[in-house]
């Protein structure tokens, strides 16, 4: 379920390069990709982490603390959709986020784009993981795949047309781990 580290590592890198200090992650687990974020932000920077299950996120609890980045993460545990709305509801222009990374049910990353474009800045980037599903989006369906399997990956293929046109962002889609999907907003 974790990230590979070599993806940790783009992640880590893409954090510095645009000085991010506010970020959003939906889809913690562990905490493999949020410790990897934690130690990227600068002192004061600032992480707001939603899991639907919290006793994933004490498991990798541990490391957290011994990394001592604890006080740069605002665990939220519940679904990310109402958590996001109330979000919107609650933030101010001055206080949008620098950059949000989506790794959770996968057959909701439409919504979460559009709830994230409002809450990431201009010049802020949302970052999809699985966007390649297992190289199989850029295959035929295989129907020996399961069920779910395969309405991931039709889902997937109808995520990357759309993003690939949407005009509030650019994108670069990068072949790291089961793919990354990086969208800079723009307007
Ligand atoms: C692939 S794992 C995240 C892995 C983590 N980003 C990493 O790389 O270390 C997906 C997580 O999304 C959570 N999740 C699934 N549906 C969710 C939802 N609707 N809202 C919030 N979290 C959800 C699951 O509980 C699970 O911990």
């Amino acid at each position: 379920m974790s990230m590979p580290a070599e993806e940790g590592q783009l992640l880590s890198m893409l954090l510095s390069l645009i000085n991010a200090k506010k970020t959003i992650e939906i889809g913690v687990y562990t905490g493999y990709s949020l410790l990897t974020t934690a130690l990227a932000l600068p002192k004061e920077g600032q992480i707001v982490a939603i899991d639907i299950e919290k006793s994933y996120y004490e498991i990798g609890l541990p490391f957290i603390q011994r990394a001592g980045v604890e006080n740069k993460i605002n665990f939220i545990e519940g679904a990310a959709i109402p958590t996001l709305d109330k979000m919107i509801q609650e933030i101010k222009e001055d206080d949008l986020f620098d950059f949000a990374f989506v790794d959770a049910d996968k057959l909701n990353y439409k919504e979460y784009h559009e709830h994230l474009l409002k809450l990431v800045k201009v010049g802020g980037v949302i970052a999809y993981d699985n966007t390649l599903w297992s190289g199989s989006v850029a295959v035929p369906i295989d129907p020996s795949d399961p069920e779910e399997f395969i309405e991931v990956r039709n889902y997937q293929v109808k995520f990357n047309d759309f993003l690939a046109v949407d005009s509030r962002i650019e994108i670069s889609q990068v072949c790291i781990g089961d793919g990354l999907t990086i969208c800079r907003r723009i307007i």
